[in-house]
């Protein structure tokens, strides 16, 4: 799981004015190599392109550091990082977030910020300031604990038949690819995404929430603890060894016009 520049290339057309990255990857856990962001950061200068980077899982990289493609040679200019408190700092749901660019884009977007959101809430920005200034050691603790729980997770998921789960180079999600399983039991992955949620409350994302290129896989996240990881090894194992009749899908969700 990873991306290839020459079929990056080949989709860009007279149009094209942004390439977004992502790296570490949500969902596939894939982790840039220098290589690969340097040919990406040649077509970016061929076609005049402005790369967004999303790097909000760069501290959460597993024994690799995540190189910036912002710190390669004509790309400060023409890079905008984005990064949040969300991941390395589990700050998930307090909306805090921020870009560093080159100044002239940089301006238009603060006057876009300014007349949108406003401004965060001045508690969590000092959240944030207390994140970026106070001691790391919390994470990199987090991201020692989050690997021996994506080992736990994805040792327990590949050697379950019709799953095979490459390992995750960064981020907290595993992507087992899970079409054999699949075709096993008759049914798609978003209908074996909803009958593991409504039958065992194992939740897990279909592939194709992220595209149809996703399809035949499930996105497991290992931010959860320990026990919750065996838990869903031990329901995937059941289900891979005895199968299971799932029933078909009814149409709506069942939440749909429900009254919550
Ligand atoms: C790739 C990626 N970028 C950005 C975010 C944004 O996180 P937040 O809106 O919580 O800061 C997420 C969260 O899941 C993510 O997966």
């Amino acid at each position: 799981l990873g991306i290839d520049p020459e079929q990056i290339a080949r989709r860009i057309t007279g149009r094209t004015r942004v390439l977004v990255l992502n790296t570490p990857h949500n969902p596939t856990g894939a982790v840039l190599a220098i290589e690969t962001l340097a040919a990406l950061a040649e077509i970016a200068v061929r076609h005049d392109l402005t790369v967004l980077s999303d790097e909000i899982y760069g501290q959460l990289a597993f024994g690799i550091i995540q190189p910036s493609i912002a710190a390669l040679p004509d790309m400060p200019d023409r890079t905008v990082i984005v990064d949040g408190f969300s991941k390395a700092y589990a700050m998930t749901g307090w909306r805090l977030g921020y870009g560093i660019g080159p100044t002239d884009l940089m301006r238009r977007i603060e006057r876009l910020i300014v007349n949108t959101t406003s401004c965060a809430p001045p508690f969590v920005q000092r959240a944030g300031l207390a994140a970026l200034t106070g001691p790391q050691d919390g994470v990199s603790a987090m991201r020692e604990s989050f690997r021996a729980r994506r080992d736990l997770l994805v040792r327990g998921l590949d050697r379950l038949r019709g799953i095979h789960c490459a390992v995750p180079r960064g981020g907290f999600y595993a992507f087992p690819f899970v079409a054999p399983l699949l075709q096993q039991l008759e049914v798609t992955v978003e209908a074996f995404a909803d009958f593991l949620l409504e039958r065992f409350g194992l939740a897990c994302l279909p592939g194709t929430a992220f595209g149809p290129g996703g399809d035949g896989h499930l996105r497991l996240s290992f931010a959860a603890p320990e026990a919750t990881l065996r838990r869903a090894i031990e329901i995937l194992a059941m289900i891979s060894t005895d199968g299971v009749a799932i029933p078909a899908p009814s149409g709506a969700a069942p939440w749909v016009g429900a009254d919550r």
